[in-house]
């Protein structure tokens, strides 16, 4: 009875602690990736250059991700290819409004730069594309755009719903407010406001937005014809000015972040708000900690709080899975960029040593997870069960601090990006190294498609999640986290606009996820580990590997593909065949992929017979436009990143 009873009071301190970090944990992250408007627009252009204008608009997309990175905004012009005149050039553009953080911005521009695709310059007319969401701003086009304050294809975007209350006074207020931000933003170095006009009901709320590289007087000129533009929307609840220059919207409700930037009445209500929500939210737990410790005969009720509780609690209790927030903040040195390993999708990494003098890599999670917290764990939980040599390990993880934290074992010696992008650093690894490389990747696949009690899609198979460790042997990194963000489309698209090349067609086009998907990334990781091939941007015909080993393999000079840093120091029979097998895995059709215990056996043994491959997901047949490019990002923008590749290929299907 005492026992039950203490750990009843433990449940109830727990939950008072987890309360308590929800609540003071910083504001929730929001991206803002709601779209406003894909405005894909025609020219009559030269057909003839229409491929060269594809290549140049797949580099040009990729190039703009790391200047978001580093600065939020992005301007690249393309012009590769052999066309004397400026035809065939891309110009891109990219712009986060201002009130987005860092990491918001970076998962509000991922999932941009995955929609505008459906502006894909196959269709012989579509020249040009613009995509605006609620947090970001891209735009490609054939000419120079740049400085440019309107355009034929601007457009207002007014909601559906009509405002209920005193009209008179919401029109009133939304005029002054446009009037008010239109004039005041010009006035800013960044030709960026927010603000809201009036009181109770009526209150509007507004931000506007010149884009960089539009100077004041375009401006000014954008913002004007933006402030009539919107008074079309009154009496709507919200309404948006998409130009070319500019940006405007005004809404009901408070969108954007004002805590670093702004001006507005209004603002002054915000702390009373804040201690009147935390008095209220601390008198719940209050409450539910009065039911939780006396109300013993109300035992329907407890039985639902150790519900909820229950999954988050046991898992709590097996405290070497937990690690204080402190204790990590101390081992990374408050996450000093001196330690950041590097940033991916879900969150940047960080290398740490315990006090116990253990290395680990800390994760930290873009994702504020507090609203599902015990599933999250239970998620925790379970891959933390999963373990296998050519894994990177889970080893815990906290929540109970202001932001959460993954902890990973640390892998020394970085990933095969890494050294796979220096041709110096290239010749340390082997053909046997190599070889061990991609056995060892093949069985960690394996085990977690067929052997692991969870049946684990990776996802995201590419070279700078292939960690590698003192013997330089094979450590996956990054799987699972999809089981743990199970609704987050954001993540997912983050995945998807950093990656494509690596993509199976039927889950870049359809969505369909199989085990087969990673097969296919397998695959590309397998031919790019032996060949190291990079297409030069400036190639007239640019093909990609895959395509290049294809060909080979079918005109029977497979060996040519290999990487000449190898020296020819490689037997020659072991490696066309395993680049036949990379071929196997990298097929068109799903079902004609093999499983990844099939793959092991294959390499493994040199006497099993190896199916001969059918083509790979690109070339013409005439219903199917398929172009497979691979790019080089502006590696003047490159840092020391663990995993962010900055050579992408990308492999694009017409979209029925
Ligand atoms: C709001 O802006 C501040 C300052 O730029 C930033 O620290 C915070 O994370 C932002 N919050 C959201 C919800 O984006
Ligand atoms: C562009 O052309 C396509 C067909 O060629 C048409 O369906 C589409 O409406 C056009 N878009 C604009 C903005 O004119
Ligand atoms: C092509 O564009 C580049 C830079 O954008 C410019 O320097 C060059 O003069 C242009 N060439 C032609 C033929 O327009
Ligand atoms: C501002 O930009 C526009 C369009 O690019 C240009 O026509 C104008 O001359 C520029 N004005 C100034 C003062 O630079
Ligand atoms: C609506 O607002 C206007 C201006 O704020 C005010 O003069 C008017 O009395 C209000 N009407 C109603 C019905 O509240
Ligand atoms: C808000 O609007 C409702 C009707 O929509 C009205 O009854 C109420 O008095 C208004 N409150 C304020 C503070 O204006
Ligand atoms: C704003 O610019 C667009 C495009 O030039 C034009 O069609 C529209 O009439 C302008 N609106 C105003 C109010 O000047």
């Amino acid at each position: 009875m005492r026992a039950q009873a203490r750990s009843t009071w433990r449940q109830g301190l727990l939950f008072v602690a987890v309360a308590i970090a929800a609540l003071t944990a910083p504001s929730v992250s929001d991206p803002r990736t709601s779209q406003a408007a894909l405005i894909c627009t025609n020219h009559t252009a030269a057909a003839a250059a229409r491929s060269v204008f594809i290549a140049n608009f797949l580099s040009a997309m990729d190039a703009v991700t790391p200047q978001i990175s580093s600065r939020q905004y992005a301007r690249v012009v393309v012009s590769g290819g052999s066309s004397p005149t400026n035809a065939s050039a891309v110009y891109a553009f990219g712009q986060c409004l201002k009130d987005l953080s860092k990491s918001d911005c970076e998962l509000c521009f991922a999932t941009c730069k995955t929609e505008i695709l459906k502006c894909l310059p196959f269709q012989k007319t579509t020249r040009g594309g613009r995509n605006f969401l609620d947090g970001c701003y891209l735009r490609y086009d054939e000419y120079e755009f740049f400085g440019e304050a309107l355009s034929q294809d601007d457009r207002v975007i007014c909601s559906n719903q009509e405002f209920t209350g005193n009209t008179s006074a919401f029109a009133e207020n939304t005029k002054k407010l446009v009037k008010k931000l239109s004039v005041e933003a010009l006035r800013n170095d960044d030709g960026f406001l927010v603000g809201s006009v009036g009181g109770g009901n009526s209150t509007v709320y507004g931000l506007a937005q010149c884009w960089e590289f539009v100077n004041r007087s375009s401006c000014q000129k954008c913002l004007l014809n933006a402030t009539t533009a919107i008074d079309s929307c009154i009496p709507k609840q919200e309404g948006r000015v998409l130009n070319s220059g500019c940006y405007m919207r005004y809404s009901t409700s408070r969108f954007y972040n004002n805590s670093g930037t702004g001006t507005g009445e209004g603002g002054g209500r915000q702390p009373a708000i804040i201690v009147a929500f935390v008095l209220s939210a601390v008198a719940i737990v209050m409450v539910s900690l009065l039911i939780i410790f006396f109300g013993k005969r109300k035992i329907a009720q407890r039985r639902k709080v150790r519900k909820q509780l229950g999954a988050l609690a046991a898992t709590v209790r097996k405290s070497n899975l937990t690690f204080k927030y402190e204790t990590l903040e101390k081992a990374t040195n408050f996450f000093s960029e001196k330690n950041k390993l590097g940033q991916g999708g879900s969150g940047s990494v960080f290398k740490g040593i315990l006090p116990d003098g253990r290395s680990v890599a800390v994760k930290r999670l873009f994702y504020n997870t507090r609203q599902w917290v015990d599933q999250f764990f239970n998620e925790i939980n379970l891959i933390i069960g999963v373990e296998h040599k050519n894994l990177v390990k889970l080893l815990g993880c906290s929540i109970t601090g202001p932001e959460s934290l993954l902890v990973y074992e640390y892998v020394p010696n970085n990933s095969l990006h890494h050294f796979l992008s220096d041709d110096v650093k290239a010749k340390l690894l082997s053909w046997r190294i190599r070889y061990n490389i991609i056995v060892g990747t093949a069985e960690g696949l394996a085990y977690l498609h067929e052997e692991s009690q969870l049946r684990i899609i990776h996802r995201d198979i590419k070279l700078s999640n292939i960690l590698l460790d003192e013997q330089f042997a094979a450590k996956i990194a990054d799987f699972g986290l999809a089981r743990l963000f199970p609704e987050d489309k954001t993540h997912i698209s983050t995945r998807v606009a950093g990656t494509l090349g690596y993509m199976a067609p039927e889950y870049l086009v359809r969505g369909q996820l199989t085990e087969k998907a990673d097969v296919f990334s397998f695959g590309v990781l397998l031919v790019e580990i032996i060949t190291r091939k990079r297409t030069s941007l400036q190639s007239q015909n640019p093909i990609s590997s895959l395509q290049m080993v294809w060909n080979l393999y079918k005109s029977n000079r497979l060996l040519e593909a290999i990487d000449a840093t190898l020296e020819g120091k490689f037997p020659e029979e072991t490696a066309s065949r395993v680049l036949q097998i990379g071929l196997l895995c990298a097929q068109a059709s799903a079902e004609l992929r093999p499983a990844m215990s099939l793959v092991v056996r294959m390499l493994k043994d040199d006497d099993s017979a190896i199916p001969s491959p059918t083509q790979p997901p690109f070339l013409s047949s005439s219903a199917q436009i398929a172009l497979t490019e691979k790019v080089k990002t502006d590696s003047r923008q490159g840092t020391s990143n663990h995993s962010s590749y900055n050579s992408t290929t990308i492999t694009l299907l017409e979209a029925r």
